[in-house]
This record gives C-alpha cells, sequence and structure tokens, in this order.
C-alpha cells in the first residue's frame, strides 16, 4: 500500500517518514489526549489532523477547524463558547460556540502558535477544566469534544522567548508529531505527483504522464511550500502542457515563474481558475493557493488582475 486512503483526500507516500505517519495517525486516533502537529507550511497538517479524526471513534460527530490566527480577541469566548441573546449588543439571537457544534467529535486549533499571550491563558483555562459558560449564562457545561493542534511555529523557540506560554505549551504537547519537509522525503515526490495528476484529471480525459527530465527538475527542487507548493507547479504545469505528458518545460519552478512572460501568462490563468473554483471569494480562494488574503491581493496587483475581479472576468 502506498499510503492510506479515505474520502476524497489521501496520505501519500513511501518513506520512512510517511509510514511513522501514518503510524502515529492510527496511534492518535485511539487515545483521547491531545494532539499536536508541527510542521513548515504545506507539510499536511490539517490533512493530518482530519485523518485523526476519520480514524478515531469520534468520526460520526464533527470535526471543527478552527483558525487561530483569525479569531479576534474580543470574540474569542463568544465563537468559542456561544452566547444567549442579549448579552451584549449585537447578540440578537442565542448563538451555540464552536466547542459545543463539535459535540463529541474533534476541534482541530490550527495556527496555535498565533495566539496572543492573553488568549493563551483562556486557552489554558478550557484544556484544563474542560468546560464552558455561554456568554450572559449561568449553566457550566462539560466540553466532549477532543483537541487537536497544530503549529508552523517552532515551540521550544517560543516559549524561550516568553511569547508562548510554557504550561499550555505542556498541555497540547502529549501525543506529538512533526512532520518533515517535503525536501527531507524527497523519495515521495513522484507519488505525490500521480496523485495531483489524478486529481486534476478532468471528465473523461486520460491521465496526464510525467517525463523523467520534468520529473528530475522536480526531485532537485527543495520544494519551502512543501505539498502545497507541489501541487501549484503541477496544476500550473497541467494548464501550460499542450499534450498528455508533461515536459521539463512545463514546471515553472517559483523563482522561474516571476522571470518569464509565459510564467505571467500561466498565474493568470492559475489565478482566474480557483476564483471561479471559489465562486469568487477571494478568501477562499487565497487559502485554496495557500496565501494570506493580503498576499492573495498582492499577487492579483502584480498580475495586473485586482480590477478585473470585481468584474469577473481576467484575461
Ligand atoms: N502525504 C500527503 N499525501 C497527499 N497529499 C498531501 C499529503 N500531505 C499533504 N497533502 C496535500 O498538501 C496540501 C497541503 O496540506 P495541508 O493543508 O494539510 O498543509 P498544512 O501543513 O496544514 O499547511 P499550512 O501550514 O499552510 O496550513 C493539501 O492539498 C493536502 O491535501
Ligand atoms: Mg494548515
Amino acid at each position: 500500500m502506498n499510503g492510506l486512503i479515505s474520502g476524497d483526500s489521501e496520505i501519500v507516500g513511501k518513506s520512512l517518514i510517511i509510514k511513522e505517519k501514518l503510524s502515529f495517525i492510527h496511534k492518535a486516533a485511539k487515545s483521547d489526549k491531545n494532539v499536536l502537529i508541527l510542521g513548515e507550511t504545506g507539510t499536511g497538517k490539517d490533512l493530518t489532523a482530519k485523518k485523526v479524526h476519520e480514524f478515531s471513534d469520534r468520526s460520526n460527530n464533527p470535526f471543527i477547524p478552527i483558525n487561530c490566527t483569525n479569531i479576534p480577541e474580543d470574540l474569542f469566548e463568544a465563537e468559542l463558547f456561544g452566547y444567549r441573546r442579549g448579552s451584549f449588543t449585537g447578540a440578537i439571537n442565542d448563538k451555540l460556540g464552536l466547542l459545543e457544534v463539535a459535540k463529541n467529535g474533534t476541534v482541530f486549533f490550527d495556527e496555535i502558535g498565533d495566539l496572543s499571550l492573553h488568549l493563551q491563558a483562556k486557552m489554558l483555562r478550557i484544556i484544563e477544566k474542560r468546560e464552558l459558560r455561554r456568554i450572559g449564562d449561568t449553566v457550566t457545561r462539560k466540553i466532549y469534544a477532543r483537541f487537536i493542534f497544530a503549529t508552523n511555529k517552532n515551540f521550544q523557540e517560543e516559549v524561550k522567548m516568553g511569547q508562548f506560554r510554557k504550561d499550555l505549551y505542556y498541555r497540547i504537547n502529549v501525543i506529538t508529531f512533526s512532520i518533515p519537509p517535503l525536501r527531507e522525503r524527497k523519495e515521495d515526490i513522484p507519488l505525490l505527483v500521480n496523485c495531483i495528476l489524478r486529481k486534476e484529471r478532468k471528465g473523461g480525459e486520460p491521465r496526464k504522464q510525467i517525463n523523467q527530465w520534468a520529473q528530475n527538475k522536480l526531485m532537485a527542487y527543495d520544494f519551502p511550500g512543501n505539498i502545497r507548493e507541489l501541487e501549484n507547479i503541477i496544476e500550473r504545469a497541467c494548464i501550460l502542457s499542450e499534450g498528455n505528458i508533461l515536459t521539463e518545460n512545463d514546471i515553472e519552478l517559483e523563482n522561474e515563474l516571476v522571470s518569464n512572460n509565459k510564467g505571467v501568462k500561466v498565474t493568470q490563468e492559475l489565478l482566474r481558475r480557483t476564483l471561479e473554483t471559489c465562486r469568487w471569494n477571494k478568501t477562499k480562494a487565497a487559502i485554496k493557493i495557500g496565501k494570506s488574503r493580503r498576499q492573495f491581493y498582492r499577487l492579483l496587483e502584480k498580475h495586473q488582475m485586482a480590477g478585473c475581479v470585481r468584474r469577473n472576468y481576467l484575461l
């Protein structure tokens, strides 16, 4: 078996690291303890968290991802605990918090390293007490969901610099897995490429192939954006290629893209397709290609597409 296949997303790879990851997922799924997933951007932290949930007894309950970078400080409790109608201006209806919505499922706190010190103190209380009180309510309720955390930060450094609470770090660092960058497990690249080409295949079209030179070019590259970057490169190559076989000329690496005109056209087409897939929702499109909203806007501007978006056509 080349990996772990389930639902529409699969974990692909044959490296020792991937085997360790699969065994970690099964172990973590059996336990109820807090899980911490570490790794650079694009290494597969989200996917790993989802798999732990899918393979656990909680899989019939919701999986609720919460991006800690995006939670405004003053809405943290309202989002997580929920509130009673009238408990503050704007609370026009009762609202369930995400910790209750999750029921017996899994709450995935993504980018936990981005939480402010103030919110870290609140998070510590949630983990220790496993109770919540909806804002404006008097009843204390138990939290049944299991917690998974992820970060691309170096926690030990953050703790040393006083930017992350040591006590919180110990609470979440119970079952931990660190996903190594793609450049340290290049033997997985061919399998990943095949998997991406399978996903890229449209309708009744035959699946595109990749020639040896293109493969060699990928094997020589370091992928600072990891698997997400590999996906983007293959998606671009599929747009660019004229036949059914991707050649080395179709493989445009990040540094080549900025310097050539063909790259600009391909990026424009990729941005257009991404926006189309996301029904012109720029936040979703930014997430899909692994950029922040601000970076996405800059990319649109750089490719003279910022104005066109509003009229829903680009090229
Ligand atoms: N082992 C794998 N096999 C196949 N696809 C993978 C694997 N790992 C990750 N991917 C794919 O790579 C992409 C990035 O993965 P994911 O979003 O889980 O990364 P991440 O570490 O959470 O990134 P970020 O730090 O930017 O949030 C996704 O499309 C995911 O499906
Ligand atoms: Mg992620």
